[in-house]
């Protein structure tokens, strides 16, 4: 197994000096060039684990490994991609994406030549000199994807990469993504909100429960690639994520508004296209 989490607890400080539980007990195997999304109400600790893998957040206990070896930081194996670009705005197109290359010292023309090869992969060749100002929000997504390729990682990591975006350009970037990842064979842990763009993308789905964070479900998505928007079977799961969600999320309300709050099945906008969860 490539990414391996055992007994990850994670507790924080906050100002008031009191410790926050965000994930306890986790425990999650994910192969090389496995596709696994990560699912649950917002403040469930999703990024708090993608950071872990990232290098960038550790567990109070526990284990975080990747190729079998212990987590101590950021490596060149893992590339976090996150919901805004990211994008110098002062630097062009190409030039963003040639930035990480030039940092591990290729020459200017091989770091142009990989760059152009992953705006390419995303199908933005032709804006290579255009600057992000010029671009949409799918487009600069997509730069920041290249950007992360032409790295070369072995796991990306994608915070809700598309929550910011549009319903069609979601749809256009889940269909380069899937290509990318076929062709490529990395491994991608992706966060959304979104339970339809889940079972899309993904071959295993992790719905964490609240709070503090753990491992509520793993739904095995079986249906091969490229997947069929109209399938029956797959609405299905939708359906059934939705109702574990749903739970997960009247317990978050019911503590944020105590009494106040009377949760009713069905109260929650049941459109699973509905980021679900991301306005607590
Ligand atoms: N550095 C930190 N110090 C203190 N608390 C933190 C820190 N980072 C995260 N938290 C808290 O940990 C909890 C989990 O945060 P996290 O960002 O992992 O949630 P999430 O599931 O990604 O939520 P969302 O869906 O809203 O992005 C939240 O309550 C957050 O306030
Ligand atoms: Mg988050």
């Amino acid at each position: 197994m490539q990414v391996v989490l055992q007994g990850v607890n994670k507790l924080f400080t906050k100002s008031n000096n009191q410790t926050l539980q965000v994930l306890r007990d986790v425990d999650l195997e994910i192969g090389a060039g496995e596709f696994i999304s990560l699912l649950g109400p917002s403040g469930c600790g999703k990024s708090t684990l993608l950071n872990m893998v990232a290098g960038l957040e550790f567990p109070s206990n526990g284990k975080v490994l990747v190729n079998g070896k212990q987590v101590k930081g950021p490596g060149r194996d893992r590339i976090v991609v996150f919901q805004e670009s990211g994008l110098f705005p002062w630097m062009s197109v190409l030039e963003n994406v040639m930035y990480g290359l030039l940092l591990r010292k290729l020459s200017k023309k091989e770091a142009e030549e990989k760059a152009m090869e992953g705006l390419r992969m995303v199908h933005l060749g032709r804006f290579a000199k255009s600057y992000p100002h010029e671009l949409s929000g799918g487009m600069k997504q997509r730069v920041a994807i290249a950007r992360a390729l032409v790295l070369d990682p072995e796991i990306l990591l994608m915070d809700e990469p598309f929550a910011a975006l549009d319903e069609q350009t979601r749809m256009v970037l889940h269909t380069e993504l899937q290509e990318i990842w076929q062709r490529t064979g990395k491994t991608i842990i992706f966060i959304t909100h979104n339970i339809r763009e889940a079972v899309m993308l993904s071959q295993r789905i992790v719905l964490l429960g609240t709070r503090p964070g753990c491992i509520k479900k793993v739904y095995q998505v079986q249906a091969s690639f490229p997947r069929d928007p109209g399938d029956a079977l797959l609405a299905h799961l939708e359906q059934k994520i939705l109702h574990s969600l749903e739970e997960e999320m009247a317990k978050v309300l019911k503590e944020e508004m105590g009494d106040e709050y009377n949760f009713k099945k069905g109260h929650i906008h049941r459109d699973p296209l509905y980021n679900l969860g991301s306005d607590i």
